[in-house]
């Protein structure tokens, strides 16, 4: 075990940790805080080689990540997190592999929707946006009882792509209006950029502020295409998803938040000198 994460295992530590941690989201929430954030949660495989583990302990370790930084998203009041879950392009991936990652969906979308837990906890409606017809029976089952039993929860929200490309999502997109124009229910020249984005899977979410990749690989990969227009920062981060820990996250809110007040300030400063 690593200083640490040895260090980690006292209490007092722990409550040390916890206490610090109250604090900064006290701090965060204080200023402008952003609607919707996104996640590339890359990394995975290499946090397992190098600590000599399966593939799958890396998976796992991924999603005791998400779990951690989901819990601070919604303490400090975001209010839709996106999260790259399983590309369409992974499942070209060794079979062990794929399996592994469908019993992770399967298993952890039943634990995220009971009782006490993170869906109940904030309120969140969870949905799985993507190629349904890619996804095994029993992983399906779990994401019909996940979706239909989350989906009365109002205050926050849970995208989860599986399995997902952006550039599906926007030919998906297409297909339902152009079905939609050949069923006259729709003129063509009405299509426009809102339009395609109202058929998007994200469709009634508020624009995304922020989208992370972590890892140090500094591309989309072929995530948020759409979603990721001009006013969107796009943070690469030079460390593995499992150890993407909270306050890493909070840094990045802060600057975020920083920002969009000089922007404000900047913004009603202009108006002023209109006025005068
Ligand atoms: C990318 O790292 C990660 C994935 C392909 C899977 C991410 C999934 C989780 C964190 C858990 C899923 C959770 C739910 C609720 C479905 P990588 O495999 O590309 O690693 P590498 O970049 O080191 O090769
Ligand atoms: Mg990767």
């Amino acid at each position: 075990m690593a200083i640490a994460s040895w260090i980690r295992t006292f209490p007092l530590v722990q409550y040390l940790i916890a206490w610090a941690q109250e604090i900064f989201m006290s701090v965060l929430k204080t200023g402008p805080v952003p609607q919707h954030v996104a996640f590339v949660m890359d990394g995975n495989r290499r946090f397992a080689r190098r600590r000599k583990l399966e593939v799958r302990e890396g998976h796992s370790a991924g999603f005791e990540s998400l779990a951690h930084i989901l819990e601070m998203c919604y303490q400090v009041g975001i209010k839709v997190v996106t999260v790259y879950a399983f590309s369409i392009e992974n499942f070209k991936r060794p079979t062990v592999e794929v399996d592994a990652l469908m019993e992770i969906a399967r298993t952890k979308l039943l634990q995220i929707i009971h009782h006490g837990d993170l869906a109940d906890r904030f309120g969140i409606s969870i949905r799985v946006l993507g190629q349904r017809n890619m996804i095994p029976a029993d992983v399906l089952a779990a994401i019909d009882k996940s979706t239909e039993m989350t989906k009365g929860n109002t205050t926050a929200i849970l995208n989860i792509c599986f399995p997902y490309t952006s550039r599906d999502d926007i030919a998906t997109s297409m297909r339902e209006v152009v079905t939609l124009s050949e069923k006259h229910e729709l003129e063509p020249e009405t299509i426009d950029e809102g339009m395609l984005e109202q058929h998007m899977y994200t469709k009634d979410c508020p624009p995304l502020d922020i989208l992370v990749r972590t890892s140090g690989v500094e591309r989309l990969s072929d995530f948020m295409l759409w979603q990721s227009h001009q006013d969107c920062t796009v943070e690469f981060v030079d460390c593995l998803w499992p150890e993407f820990e909270p306050w890493r996250f909070g840094l990045i809110l802060l600057k975020w938040s920083r920002n969009k007040a000089i922007e404000f300030r900047k913004t009603e400063m202009e108006r002023d000198q209109k006025e005068i």
